[in-house]
């Protein structure tokens, strides 16, 4: 492909060069989407195929406009020339020619393929197309597009307007101009993007695996209770949540999707195979806050019923081995994730890092914890877990001793 940025539909930095941009699926992310893209300067059309929704996400947006301008947060001028950038549509054919497509419908490969098929009939060869899946290949993704150099993954975090990060993820067939430009754009549009390549659960999705798996593991073998362990991630490890209570929030379904793709994707890797436990949690309905049980209960106001963490037990299992130590054995394993993931080239480490810290609100990257902890030290603990619990979950990644990661 021409390196010239005024292939890619016009792919300047400045934003307001590149052209309208259409929103594909105007639910939670496709909406969030709209907003950013109108917040920073571009015509917008919002299609959803259910009648009425994208009109009624659009009103929705103004709405949260009009909260900005009450909190003194966005001039009133600002949000009524952003909002009269904001258009809706029912269908593809509703699209103006645009510099840059996002495609935000439900996570389903046909129903994206279809999508990014027709879309590509529809819009000039020179308009990037990028989906916001979550966990879809993007070469799957763009099968039966004639130019697949043109699809990317532009991945949002929930919710858009908020969330700073977006990974932009490259596909085997994505031309590495396609994703400076979508890189430099969402620069622009004031997010910190990170490039990764479209390796299953990307970067926060796959490097977070463990922060989950370890604590259910944990309590799935009596070591300690939920509440203890959540205590001592969120207490001993400084992370905003411990990993029990935050799938509790995330939904356990969703969550376990989610590892479960990740799983699948990756050939049923011992690794990332879904615990008993959460399965469990699963099958009864136990799927965190929004049924009003999950690993804890809830009361009508949210709170939590009656667990207090063992924290005598919790002093006693930190800094003792690792095989019953959750601290050490959670940032062991991020790490030895995350090293894995740049060691095979799929992010920089200072992307993982950045994608982890603002992804998932880590208050470190893992890669900065490997450095601080000893990237040899990581080893010889993961090591010693997969002594303590054979069959291939812990295997050390050989990059934490070749040198090869500082
Ligand atoms: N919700 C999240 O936290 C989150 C975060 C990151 C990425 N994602 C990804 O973003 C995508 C959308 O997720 P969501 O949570 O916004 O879903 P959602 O269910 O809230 O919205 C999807 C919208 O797409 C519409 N739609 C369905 N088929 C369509 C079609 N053929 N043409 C046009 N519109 C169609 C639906 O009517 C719906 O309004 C998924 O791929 C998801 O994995 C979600």
């Amino acid at each position: 492909m021409d390196t010239d940025t005024t292939e890619a539909g016009g792919a300047h930095t400045d934003q307001t060069s590149f052209g309208p941009v259409g929103v594909i699926g105007a639910g939670a992310m496709g909406a969030g989407i709209a907003h950013v893209a109108a917040t920073a300067g571009h015509a917008v059309t919002l299609v959803d195929a259910v009648p009425g929704a994208a009109a009624g996400a659009v009103e929705r947006i103004g709405a949260v406009f009009s909260r900005l301008v009450d909190k003194g947060r966005m001039p009133a001028g600002d949000a009524s020339a952003a909002l009269a950038r904001v258009t809706s549509g029912e269908s593809l054919d509703d699209l103006p020619n645009c510099g840059l497509v996002i495609e935000a419908v439900p996570e389903d490969l046909d129903l994206k393929r279809r999508i990014f098929a027709d879309l590509a009939d529809r819009q000039p060869s020179t308009t990037v197309l990028a989906t916001n899946t979550s966990s879809i290949d993007i070469d799957d993704i763009a099968a039966d597009v004639a130019d697949p150099e043109r699809v990317l993954g532009l991945h949002f975090f929930n919710p858009p307007p908020v969330m700073t990060l977006v990974e932009v993820v490259q596909g085997k067939r994505t031309a590495p101009a396609y994703v400076e430009h979508a890189t430099a754009l969402m620069t622009a549009w004031g997010k910190t993007p990170v490039r990764c390549s479209s390796t299953p659960g990307f970067i926060v999705n796959r490097v977070a695996r463990p922060f989950y798996g370890e604590a259910q593991r944990i309590v799935e073998s009596g070591i300690a209770d939920a509440a203890t362990v959540d205590w001592i991630l969120r207490e001993r490890g400084g992370f905003p949540m411990g990993p029990l209570e935050l799938t509790d929030f995330i939904g356990q379904d969703v969550n376990l999707a989610v590892g479960t793709s990740v799983w699948e994707q990756t050939g049923r890797d011992e690794r990332y195979a879904p615990t008993a436990f959460q399965r469990g949690l699963v099958e009864a309905g136990r799927l965190g806050r929004k049924s009003g049980q999950g690993v804890y209960t809830y009361a009508a106001d949210g709170s939590v019923d009656g667990v207090e963490p063992d924290v005598e037990l919790a002093e006693r299992l930190v800094g003792g081995p690792i095989a019953t130590d959750p601290l050490a054995r959670t940032l062991a394993m991020l790490v030895n994730e995350a090293v894995d993931l740049v060691a095979r080239g799929e992010a920089s480490a200072d992307d993982v890092d950045t994608a982890m810290r603002l992804g998932t609100r880590y208050p470190k990257g893992p890669i900065e914890w490997g450095r601080e902890i000893g990237f040899d030290v990581v080893a010889r603990q993961v090591a010693e877990l997969d002594e303590a619990y054979p069959g291939g979950r812990y295997r050390p990644s050989p990059a934490l001793t070749d040198g090869s990661i500082r």
